[in-house]
């Protein structure tokens, strides 16, 4: 079939895949997108997440390692690329890095893509100071670190909210 798929804001497309072509390929392979990492291949580490922009205004991450390209069509997307903005990275990405949240990097892309779902859900329905860290760990539950462990990236995540507690605690 042929899609289309915007990612990051720019349209790609259409590009004709194959059905069992893997999203994380195409982005990969297809695209040049390599940021996007392939970890487990079972849906299993979340190195290979991404995020979905709902047409609701919802978003949500995705692992693309099982997930066909094809089931990405006519979406809208964003990958760890989208996330710098005029070569300066994020506030999530910032704190990442301040905190050495990360060794090898492998895990990082899909870490910063879900904080920064979780961030922009805050910024829209936020939460009590008392339940911050359940929220900041059921976000991160499921992402696979095997190098620096996960205290690192919930104490960024953690920073980052609590410099800004007027946008993202009730
Ligand atoms: S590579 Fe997709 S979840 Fe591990
Ligand atoms: S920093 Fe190496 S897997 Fe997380």
């Amino acid at each position: 079939m042929k899609m289309t798929v915007t990612i990051n804001g720019k349209p790609y497309g259409p590009l004709e895949v194959r059905d069992e072509l893997s999203m994380n390929d195409f982005l990969r392979e297809y695209l040049g997108l390599t940021g996007t990492k392939f970890g487990c291949g079972m849906a299993q580490c979340l190195s290979c997440a991404v995020i979905v922009d709902n047409p609701d205004g919802t978003s949500e991450t995705s692992p693309t390692c099982i997930v066909p390209a094809k089931s990405f069509a006519g979406k809208s997307i964003r990958t760890i690329e989208g996330h710098a903005k005029d070569g300066q990275l994020s506030v999530l990405q910032k704190a990442f890095v301040e905190h050495f949240s990360f060794q090898c990097g492998y895990c990082t892309a899909g870490f910063v893509n879900e904080g920064q779902v979780l961030l922009e859900r805050l910024a829209k329905a936020p939460v009590g100071r008392a339940d911050l860290d359940k929220t900041i760990q059921d976000a991160l539950d499921g992402h696979l670190c095997r190098c620096t462990g996960y205290v690192k990236y919930h104490e960024a995540m953690r920073d980052v909210i609590m410099a800004d507690p007027k946008r993202y605690l009730s």
